[in-house]
Protein backbone atom coordinates (compact mmCIF):
# COMPACT_ATOMS: atom_id res chain seq x y z
CA UNK A 1 0.00 0.00 0.00
CA UNK A 2 1.25 3.62 -0.93
CA UNK A 3 0.18 6.75 0.89
CA UNK A 4 1.96 9.87 0.73
CA UNK A 5 2.13 13.69 0.49
CA UNK A 6 3.25 14.99 -2.88
CA UNK A 7 6.78 16.99 -2.22
CA UNK A 8 7.12 20.75 -3.58
CA UNK A 9 8.81 21.57 -6.62
CA UNK A 10 12.62 22.62 -5.43
CA UNK A 11 13.02 26.57 -5.54
CA UNK A 12 15.78 26.33 -7.60
CA UNK A 13 13.26 24.20 -10.10
CA UNK A 14 14.21 25.32 -13.94
CA UNK A 15 10.64 26.70 -15.30
CA UNK A 16 11.42 26.46 -18.84
CA UNK A 17 10.55 26.31 -22.25
CA UNK A 18 12.66 25.17 -25.37
CA UNK A 19 13.41 26.43 -28.98
CA UNK A 20 16.22 25.24 -31.63
CA UNK A 21 18.13 27.58 -33.83
CA UNK A 22 17.02 26.52 -37.34
CA UNK A 23 13.25 26.14 -36.10
CA UNK A 24 12.68 29.85 -34.72
CA UNK A 25 15.96 32.27 -36.34
CA UNK A 26 15.13 32.38 -39.72
CA UNK A 27 18.27 35.29 -41.15
CA UNK A 28 19.74 32.14 -42.54
CA UNK A 29 21.93 34.26 -44.93
CA UNK A 30 22.23 36.98 -42.19
CA UNK A 31 25.30 38.53 -41.14
CA UNK A 32 28.06 36.05 -42.31
CA UNK A 33 26.13 32.56 -41.44
CA UNK A 34 27.05 29.96 -43.63
CA UNK A 35 24.55 27.14 -45.01
CA UNK A 36 23.64 24.06 -42.99
CA UNK A 37 22.32 20.53 -44.12
CA UNK A 38 18.86 22.07 -43.55
CA UNK A 39 19.33 24.72 -45.34
CA UNK A 40 20.09 22.93 -48.22
CA UNK A 41 18.16 19.74 -48.04
CA UNK A 42 14.95 21.69 -47.42
CA UNK A 43 15.18 23.37 -50.78
CA UNK A 44 15.08 19.06 -52.64
CA UNK A 45 11.37 19.24 -53.32
CA UNK A 46 9.17 16.67 -51.46
CA UNK A 47 11.34 16.64 -48.38
CA UNK A 48 9.36 18.55 -45.93
CA UNK A 49 5.62 18.97 -45.61
CA UNK A 50 4.34 21.13 -48.43
CA UNK A 51 8.25 22.08 -48.82
CA UNK A 52 8.57 24.21 -46.06
CA UNK A 53 11.71 25.63 -44.95
CA UNK A 54 13.47 27.45 -42.33
CA UNK A 55 14.61 30.78 -44.61
CA UNK A 56 12.45 33.14 -42.26
CA UNK A 57 11.41 30.78 -39.62
CA UNK A 58 9.54 32.82 -37.47
CA UNK A 59 12.55 35.57 -37.62
CA UNK A 60 13.11 35.36 -33.84
CA UNK A 61 17.12 36.29 -35.24
CA UNK A 62 15.59 39.70 -35.33
CA UNK A 63 12.88 39.58 -32.47
CA UNK A 64 14.38 38.10 -30.15
CA UNK A 65 13.93 41.13 -27.61
CA UNK A 66 10.60 41.13 -28.03
CA UNK A 67 9.90 37.30 -27.74
CA UNK A 68 12.48 37.22 -24.44
CA UNK A 69 10.20 40.43 -22.97
CA UNK A 70 7.08 37.48 -23.35
CA UNK A 71 9.38 34.95 -21.95
CA UNK A 72 9.99 37.71 -18.98
CA UNK A 73 6.37 38.49 -19.21
CA UNK A 74 5.17 34.32 -18.78
CA UNK A 75 7.75 34.69 -15.91
CA UNK A 76 10.29 31.54 -17.73
CA UNK A 77 13.19 30.92 -15.06
CA UNK A 78 15.04 29.31 -18.15
CA UNK A 79 15.12 29.22 -21.99
CA UNK A 80 16.72 26.02 -23.41
CA UNK A 81 18.26 27.15 -27.16
CA UNK A 82 20.46 26.37 -29.64
CA UNK A 83 23.11 27.72 -31.18
CA UNK A 84 23.96 27.50 -35.43
CA UNK A 85 27.38 26.09 -35.70
CA UNK A 86 27.18 27.81 -38.92
CA UNK A 87 27.07 31.06 -37.71
CA UNK A 88 29.83 30.86 -35.74
CA UNK A 89 32.46 28.85 -38.17
CA UNK A 90 30.19 29.39 -41.43
CA UNK A 91 32.30 26.42 -42.67
CA UNK A 92 32.07 24.52 -39.65
CA UNK A 93 35.61 25.35 -38.43
CA UNK A 94 38.43 27.64 -39.72
CA UNK A 95 37.55 31.21 -40.24
CA UNK A 96 35.62 32.23 -36.74
CA UNK A 97 32.37 34.80 -37.55
CA UNK A 98 32.59 36.87 -34.56
CA UNK A 99 28.37 38.59 -35.62
CA UNK A 100 27.10 35.08 -35.10
CA UNK A 101 28.97 34.93 -31.51
CA UNK A 102 27.60 38.49 -30.83
CA UNK A 103 24.60 37.46 -31.77
CA UNK A 104 24.29 34.99 -28.96
CA UNK A 105 26.05 36.89 -26.51
CA UNK A 106 23.12 39.80 -27.15
CA UNK A 107 20.86 36.87 -26.60
CA UNK A 108 22.43 35.30 -23.59
CA UNK A 109 22.64 38.90 -22.02
CA UNK A 110 18.97 39.42 -23.06
CA UNK A 111 17.75 36.69 -20.86
CA UNK A 112 19.88 37.30 -17.77
CA UNK A 113 18.13 40.75 -18.02
CA UNK A 114 15.63 39.31 -16.48
CA UNK A 115 16.42 36.70 -14.81
CA UNK A 116 16.01 33.63 -17.09
CA UNK A 117 18.48 31.08 -17.01
CA UNK A 118 20.32 30.38 -20.46
CA UNK A 119 20.18 26.27 -21.04
CA UNK A 120 22.77 26.19 -25.21
CA UNK A 121 22.31 23.14 -27.16
CA UNK A 122 25.57 23.13 -28.85
CA UNK A 123 23.81 20.72 -31.86
CA UNK A 124 20.35 20.79 -32.54
CA UNK A 125 20.81 19.27 -36.43
CA UNK A 126 22.28 21.63 -38.43
CA UNK A 127 25.49 20.98 -39.40
CA UNK A 128 27.16 22.91 -41.48
CA UNK A 129 27.16 22.07 -44.99
CA UNK A 130 30.80 22.60 -45.85
CA UNK A 131 31.99 19.82 -43.54
CA UNK A 132 29.23 17.31 -45.41
CA UNK A 133 30.82 17.91 -48.19
CA UNK A 134 34.57 17.68 -47.06
CA UNK A 135 34.39 14.64 -45.31
CA UNK A 136 30.84 12.98 -45.28
CA UNK A 137 29.87 15.06 -41.69
CA UNK A 138 29.25 12.27 -39.16
CA UNK A 139 30.31 9.84 -41.25
CA UNK A 140 34.07 11.06 -40.27
CA UNK A 141 36.11 10.96 -37.33
CA UNK A 142 37.49 14.58 -38.13
CA UNK A 143 33.94 15.88 -37.55
CA UNK A 144 35.25 14.90 -33.85
CA UNK A 145 38.00 17.79 -33.34
CA UNK A 146 35.82 20.23 -34.97
CA UNK A 147 33.08 19.83 -33.19
CA UNK A 148 35.08 19.88 -30.22
CA UNK A 149 36.77 23.06 -31.00
CA UNK A 150 33.13 24.87 -31.88
CA UNK A 151 31.91 23.66 -28.46
CA UNK A 152 35.58 25.36 -26.61
CA UNK A 153 34.78 28.30 -28.56
CA UNK A 154 31.50 28.64 -27.15
CA UNK A 155 32.61 27.60 -23.60
CA UNK A 156 35.22 30.34 -23.67
CA UNK A 157 32.95 32.88 -24.80
CA UNK A 158 29.68 32.15 -22.73
CA UNK A 159 30.58 30.09 -19.86
CA UNK A 160 31.11 33.54 -17.68
CA UNK A 161 27.02 33.26 -18.40
CA UNK A 162 25.82 30.26 -19.18
CA UNK A 163 25.33 27.15 -16.39
CA UNK A 164 23.76 24.56 -18.35
CA UNK A 165 24.85 23.08 -21.46
CA UNK A 166 23.18 20.43 -24.07
CA UNK A 167 25.94 18.86 -26.17
CA UNK A 168 23.58 17.01 -28.82
CA UNK A 169 20.42 16.68 -29.33
CA UNK A 170 18.66 13.88 -29.96
CA UNK A 171 21.44 11.77 -31.39
CA UNK A 172 18.94 8.51 -31.71
CA UNK A 173 16.77 10.98 -33.38
CA UNK A 174 19.41 12.66 -36.39
CA UNK A 175 21.53 9.67 -36.97
CA UNK A 176 18.04 6.88 -37.30
CA UNK A 177 16.13 9.71 -39.79
CA UNK A 178 19.62 11.01 -41.38
CA UNK A 179 20.75 7.38 -41.83
CA UNK A 180 18.40 4.70 -41.31
CA UNK A 181 15.31 6.48 -42.60
CA UNK A 182 16.42 8.76 -44.59
CA UNK A 183 14.41 11.66 -44.26
CA UNK A 184 16.85 13.95 -42.82
CA UNK A 185 19.87 14.91 -44.39
CA UNK A 186 21.97 13.49 -45.56
CA UNK A 187 19.28 11.03 -46.10
CA UNK A 188 20.88 7.64 -46.21
CA UNK A 189 19.29 4.57 -45.94
CA UNK A 190 22.24 2.54 -44.76
CA UNK A 191 21.91 0.75 -41.76
CA UNK A 192 25.77 -0.32 -41.43
CA UNK A 193 26.84 3.68 -42.04
CA UNK A 194 24.19 4.52 -39.64
CA UNK A 195 25.67 2.07 -36.57
CA UNK A 196 29.32 3.47 -37.89
CA UNK A 197 28.07 7.38 -37.44
CA UNK A 198 26.57 6.65 -34.74
CA UNK A 199 29.74 5.86 -32.56
CA UNK A 200 31.10 8.61 -33.72
CA UNK A 201 28.37 10.89 -32.82
CA UNK A 202 28.68 9.39 -29.62
CA UNK A 203 32.70 10.16 -29.27
CA UNK A 204 32.41 13.59 -30.37
CA UNK A 205 29.30 14.17 -27.71
CA UNK A 206 31.81 12.38 -25.01
CA UNK A 207 34.99 14.19 -26.25
CA UNK A 208 33.29 17.73 -26.02
CA UNK A 209 32.26 17.04 -22.45
CA UNK A 210 35.49 15.72 -21.35
CA UNK A 211 36.89 19.34 -23.26
CA UNK A 212 34.18 21.21 -20.74
CA UNK A 213 35.26 19.05 -17.69
CA UNK A 214 39.10 19.41 -18.19
CA UNK A 215 38.35 23.15 -19.17
CA UNK A 216 37.53 23.79 -15.48
CA UNK A 217 34.72 25.49 -16.87
CA UNK A 218 31.85 26.09 -14.08
CA UNK A 219 28.17 24.70 -15.02
CA UNK A 220 26.87 21.25 -16.06
CA UNK A 221 26.81 19.70 -19.19
CA UNK A 222 24.59 16.87 -20.76
CA UNK A 223 23.38 15.13 -23.98
CA UNK A 224 19.38 15.43 -24.73
CA UNK A 225 17.91 12.19 -25.41
CA UNK A 226 14.78 11.32 -27.25
CA UNK A 227 13.14 8.77 -24.69
CA UNK A 228 10.09 7.38 -24.23
CA UNK A 229 9.82 3.64 -22.64
CA UNK A 230 8.32 0.41 -24.04
CA UNK A 231 5.52 -1.35 -22.62
CA UNK A 232 4.80 -4.76 -22.79
CA UNK A 233 2.10 -5.13 -24.87
CA UNK A 234 0.65 -8.03 -22.18
CA UNK A 235 2.47 -10.85 -19.74
CA UNK A 236 2.85 -13.17 -22.38
CA UNK A 237 6.66 -13.23 -21.46
CA UNK A 238 7.63 -13.45 -25.28
CA UNK A 239 6.35 -10.03 -25.35
CA UNK A 240 7.61 -8.94 -22.26
CA UNK A 241 11.41 -9.92 -24.26
CA UNK A 242 10.30 -7.66 -26.98
CA UNK A 243 9.77 -4.90 -24.27
CA UNK A 244 13.37 -5.42 -23.11
CA UNK A 245 14.96 -6.33 -26.81
CA UNK A 246 13.21 -2.89 -28.12
CA UNK A 247 13.86 -0.64 -25.46
CA UNK A 248 17.72 -1.84 -25.43
CA UNK A 249 18.27 -1.39 -29.18
CA UNK A 250 16.04 2.30 -28.98
CA UNK A 251 17.16 3.36 -25.78
CA UNK A 252 19.88 2.03 -23.55
CA UNK A 253 21.88 1.62 -26.63
CA UNK A 254 22.70 5.25 -26.62
CA UNK A 255 21.52 6.32 -22.68
CA UNK A 256 23.96 3.45 -21.56
CA UNK A 257 27.15 5.01 -23.10
CA UNK A 258 26.86 8.21 -22.43
CA UNK A 259 26.06 7.62 -18.37
CA UNK A 260 27.95 4.56 -18.55
CA UNK A 261 30.68 4.84 -21.46
CA UNK A 262 29.75 1.08 -22.31
CA UNK A 263 27.38 0.25 -25.27
CA UNK A 264 24.92 -2.70 -23.75
CA UNK A 265 26.55 -6.09 -24.42
CA UNK A 266 23.57 -7.78 -25.80
CA UNK A 267 22.83 -5.46 -28.70
CA UNK A 268 26.13 -5.35 -29.50
CA UNK A 269 26.36 -9.17 -29.54
CA UNK A 270 23.10 -8.83 -31.59
CA UNK A 271 24.86 -6.40 -34.13
CA UNK A 272 27.70 -8.78 -34.37
CA UNK A 273 25.72 -11.54 -36.03
CA UNK A 274 24.32 -8.52 -38.18
CA UNK A 275 28.10 -7.83 -39.14
CA UNK A 276 26.81 -3.76 -38.24
CA UNK A 277 28.96 -3.62 -35.74
CA UNK A 278 31.32 0.14 -35.81
CA UNK A 279 34.53 0.13 -35.39
CA UNK A 280 35.53 0.20 -31.20
CA UNK A 281 39.14 1.14 -30.39
CA UNK A 282 40.79 0.45 -26.84
CA UNK A 283 41.41 4.46 -27.09
CA UNK A 284 37.91 4.86 -28.10
CA UNK A 285 36.62 3.09 -25.26
CA UNK A 286 38.66 5.45 -22.79
CA UNK A 287 37.07 8.80 -24.70
CA UNK A 288 33.96 7.19 -23.85
CA UNK A 289 34.45 6.50 -20.17
CA UNK A 290 35.60 9.85 -19.78
CA UNK A 291 32.79 11.90 -21.05
CA UNK A 292 30.65 10.96 -18.56
CA UNK A 293 27.33 13.73 -18.36
CA UNK A 294 26.11 16.12 -15.19
CA UNK A 295 22.67 14.98 -15.90
CA UNK A 296 20.43 13.47 -18.60
CA UNK A 297 18.66 15.75 -21.16
CA UNK A 298 15.50 13.76 -21.29
CA UNK A 299 13.15 14.98 -24.68
CA UNK A 300 9.74 12.76 -23.70
CA UNK A 301 6.74 12.91 -26.06
CA UNK A 302 5.33 9.61 -26.21
CA UNK A 303 5.88 5.90 -25.20
CA UNK A 304 5.20 2.93 -27.38
CA UNK A 305 3.70 -0.63 -26.78
CA UNK A 306 5.12 -4.07 -28.61
CA UNK A 307 4.47 -7.53 -28.97
CA UNK A 308 7.22 -10.24 -29.98
CA UNK A 309 7.70 -10.28 -34.13
CA UNK A 310 8.21 -13.25 -35.67
CA UNK A 311 8.73 -12.30 -39.19
CA UNK A 312 11.92 -12.29 -40.89
CA UNK A 313 11.64 -8.67 -42.92
CA UNK A 314 10.63 -4.89 -41.90
CA UNK A 315 7.00 -4.24 -42.16
CA UNK A 316 5.18 -0.55 -41.84
CA UNK A 317 5.82 2.96 -42.45
CA UNK A 318 9.44 3.88 -40.91
CA UNK A 319 8.72 7.70 -41.56
CA UNK A 320 5.72 9.06 -39.71
CA UNK A 321 2.43 10.68 -40.06
CA UNK A 322 3.63 13.87 -41.21
CA UNK A 323 0.54 15.21 -42.56
CA UNK A 324 -1.82 15.67 -39.76
CA UNK A 325 -4.31 13.30 -40.67
CA UNK A 326 -5.07 11.18 -37.66
CA UNK A 327 -4.50 7.12 -38.25
CA UNK A 328 -2.66 7.52 -41.05
CA UNK A 329 0.85 6.12 -39.51
CA UNK A 330 1.44 2.60 -40.03
CA UNK A 331 2.42 0.31 -37.27
CA UNK A 332 6.40 -0.63 -38.26
CA UNK A 333 7.87 -4.26 -37.36
CA UNK A 334 11.38 -4.55 -37.15
CA UNK A 335 12.30 -8.49 -37.82
CA UNK A 336 12.37 -11.09 -34.86
CA UNK A 337 12.76 -7.96 -32.49
CA UNK A 338 8.99 -6.36 -32.09
CA UNK A 339 5.74 -5.35 -33.99
CA UNK A 340 4.47 -1.86 -32.73
CA UNK A 341 0.92 -1.66 -31.57
CA UNK A 342 -1.95 0.61 -30.12
CA UNK A 343 -1.59 0.91 -26.73
CA UNK A 344 -5.74 0.48 -25.66
CA UNK A 345 -5.52 2.16 -22.57
CA UNK A 346 -3.71 5.70 -24.29
CA UNK A 347 -5.07 8.46 -26.84
CA UNK A 348 -3.26 9.59 -29.24
CA UNK A 349 -2.83 13.40 -30.87
CA UNK A 350 -3.79 14.37 -34.49
CA UNK A 351 -0.21 13.36 -35.53
CA UNK A 352 -0.49 9.45 -34.17
CA UNK A 353 1.18 10.31 -31.05
CA UNK A 354 0.25 8.92 -28.01
CA UNK A 355 -0.47 10.58 -25.53
CA UNK A 356 0.80 9.14 -22.28
CA UNK A 357 1.90 11.62 -18.98
CA UNK A 358 2.68 8.53 -16.76
CA UNK A 359 5.21 7.56 -19.16
CA UNK A 360 7.21 10.73 -18.20
CA UNK A 361 7.29 9.60 -14.25
CA UNK A 362 7.90 5.87 -15.85
CA UNK A 363 11.09 7.33 -17.89
CA UNK A 364 12.31 9.71 -15.24
CA UNK A 365 12.01 6.51 -12.56
CA UNK A 366 13.93 4.25 -15.29
CA UNK A 367 16.55 7.08 -15.59
CA UNK A 368 17.06 7.22 -11.61
CA UNK A 369 16.94 3.33 -11.28
CA UNK A 370 19.72 2.78 -14.25
CA UNK A 371 21.84 5.37 -13.85
CA UNK A 372 21.29 7.69 -10.59
CA UNK A 373 21.95 10.84 -12.53
CA UNK A 374 19.82 13.85 -12.37
CA UNK A 375 17.39 14.60 -15.26
CA UNK A 376 16.72 17.63 -17.09
CA UNK A 377 13.90 17.51 -19.23
CA UNK A 378 14.69 19.40 -21.91
CA UNK A 379 12.00 19.23 -24.21
CA UNK A 380 8.02 17.76 -23.56
CA UNK A 381 4.92 19.56 -25.04
CA UNK A 382 1.82 18.71 -27.37
CA UNK A 383 2.25 19.81 -31.19
CA UNK A 384 -1.88 20.05 -32.61
CA UNK A 385 -3.70 22.76 -34.54
CA UNK A 386 -4.76 25.95 -33.03
CA UNK A 387 -7.30 28.40 -34.37
CA UNK A 388 -6.44 32.01 -34.20
CA UNK A 389 -10.30 33.75 -32.83
CA UNK A 390 -10.52 37.88 -32.36
CA UNK A 391 -6.47 37.84 -31.14
CA UNK A 392 -7.31 34.75 -28.91
CA UNK A 393 -5.90 31.19 -29.31
CA UNK A 394 -7.84 28.72 -26.80
CA UNK A 395 -5.90 25.55 -26.32
CA UNK A 396 -7.14 23.61 -23.09
CA UNK A 397 -5.54 20.46 -25.07
CA UNK A 398 -2.14 21.97 -24.81
CA UNK A 399 -2.90 22.78 -20.63
CA UNK A 400 -4.13 19.41 -20.09
CA UNK A 401 -1.37 17.90 -21.54
CA UNK A 402 1.37 19.84 -19.91
CA UNK A 403 -0.69 19.86 -16.45
CA UNK A 404 -1.12 16.16 -16.63
CA UNK A 405 2.60 15.45 -17.21
CA UNK A 406 3.86 18.08 -14.58
CA UNK A 407 1.70 16.17 -11.95
CA UNK A 408 3.56 12.97 -12.83
CA UNK A 409 7.05 14.71 -12.88
CA UNK A 410 5.92 16.03 -9.05
CA UNK A 411 5.17 12.20 -8.62
CA UNK A 412 8.60 11.25 -10.19
CA UNK A 413 10.31 13.91 -7.80
CA UNK A 414 8.39 12.39 -4.86
CA UNK A 415 9.52 9.10 -5.56
CA UNK A 416 12.80 10.65 -5.41
CA UNK A 417 14.34 11.53 -9.16
CA UNK A 418 16.31 14.14 -8.95
CA UNK A 419 14.73 16.54 -11.39
CA UNK A 420 16.51 19.63 -12.13
CA UNK A 421 13.94 21.48 -14.46
CA UNK A 422 11.22 21.23 -17.02
CA UNK A 423 11.76 22.81 -20.46
CA UNK A 424 8.32 22.83 -22.24
CA UNK A 425 8.71 22.44 -26.41
CA UNK A 426 8.29 24.92 -27.58
CA UNK A 427 7.98 28.94 -26.36
CA UNK A 428 6.89 30.31 -29.92
CA UNK A 429 4.87 28.28 -32.16
CA UNK A 430 8.16 27.39 -35.11
CA UNK A 431 8.87 25.62 -37.55
CA UNK A 432 8.60 21.46 -37.44
CA UNK A 433 10.97 20.02 -38.98
CA UNK A 434 9.21 17.74 -41.41
CA UNK A 435 5.72 18.98 -40.22
CA UNK A 436 5.10 22.56 -41.29
CA UNK A 437 3.41 25.17 -39.15
CA UNK A 438 0.47 23.84 -38.78
CA UNK A 439 1.60 21.45 -36.42
CA UNK A 440 2.17 24.42 -33.33
CA UNK A 441 3.32 23.54 -29.79
CA UNK A 442 3.76 27.05 -28.56
CA UNK A 443 2.59 29.37 -25.70
CA UNK A 444 2.91 32.02 -28.32
CA UNK A 445 1.26 31.80 -31.40
CA UNK A 446 2.83 33.46 -34.25
CA UNK A 447 0.95 34.71 -37.72
CA UNK A 448 2.36 33.06 -40.48
CA UNK A 449 1.09 28.92 -41.86
CA UNK A 450 3.06 26.96 -45.40
CA UNK A 451 1.82 29.36 -47.69
CA UNK A 452 2.71 33.01 -46.50
CA UNK A 453 4.93 34.29 -43.65
CA UNK A 454 2.05 36.89 -42.91
CA UNK A 455 2.75 39.22 -40.14
CA UNK A 456 4.93 36.93 -38.37
CA UNK A 457 2.53 38.88 -34.94
CA UNK A 458 2.95 36.79 -31.92
CA UNK A 459 -0.45 36.81 -29.68
CA UNK A 460 -0.48 35.15 -26.23
CA UNK A 461 -2.87 31.59 -26.09
CA UNK A 462 -4.10 30.57 -23.21
CA UNK A 463 -1.85 28.08 -22.21
CA UNK A 464 0.82 31.12 -21.77
CA UNK A 465 -1.50 32.63 -19.00
CA UNK A 466 -1.98 29.24 -17.38
CA UNK A 467 1.95 28.26 -17.20
CA UNK A 468 2.58 31.62 -16.01
CA UNK A 469 0.09 30.77 -12.80
CA UNK A 470 2.22 27.52 -12.18
CA UNK A 471 5.44 28.91 -12.35
CA UNK A 472 4.48 32.12 -10.12
CA UNK A 473 2.72 29.17 -7.55
CA UNK A 474 6.29 27.23 -8.25
CA UNK A 475 3.85 24.08 -8.92
CA UNK A 476 1.09 24.54 -6.48
CA UNK A 477 -1.77 25.97 -9.04
CA UNK A 478 -1.41 22.83 -10.34
C1 LIG B 1 12.13 16.75 -30.98
C2 LIG B 1 13.09 17.76 -31.54
O1 LIG B 1 12.40 15.55 -31.60
O2 LIG B 1 10.78 16.90 -31.22
C3 LIG B 1 12.45 19.08 -31.91
O3 LIG B 1 14.18 17.96 -30.68
C4 LIG B 1 11.13 18.81 -32.59
O4 LIG B 1 13.34 19.81 -32.69
C5 LIG B 1 10.22 18.14 -31.57
O5 LIG B 1 10.51 19.91 -33.17
C6 LIG B 1 8.81 17.89 -32.05
O6 LIG B 1 8.82 17.11 -33.20
P1 LIG B 1 7.93 17.48 -34.44
O7 LIG B 1 8.27 16.47 -35.46
O8 LIG B 1 6.52 17.38 -33.99
O9 LIG B 1 8.32 18.86 -34.80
Amino acid sequence: MRHKELEQFPETFLWGSASAAYQVEGAYQDDGKGISVWDTFVKQPGTTFKDTNGDVAVDHYHRFKEDIALMAELGLKAYRFSIAWSRIFPKGKGQLNHAGLDFYSQLIDELLKYNIEPIVTIYHWDLPQTLQDEYGGWESRQIIEDFTNYAKVLFDAFSDRVNYWVSLNEQNVFITHGYLLGTHPPAVRDVKRMFAANHIANLANASVIKAFKEGGYSGQIGPSFNYGPTYAFDSDPLNVLAKIDTEELMGFFWLDVYATGKYPRTVIKQLEKLQLVPVITTADQQLLASGIPDFIGLNYYQTATVKASTSDSFSGDMSMNNSGKKGTSKELEIPRVSKFVKNPYLEQTNWDWTIDPVGIRIALRTIESRYQLPVLITENGLGEYDKLENGEIHDPYRIEYLQKHLQEIQEAITDGVQVLGYCTWSFTDLLSWLNGYQKRYGFVYVDRDESSERTLTRYKKDSFYWYQKVIETNGDYL
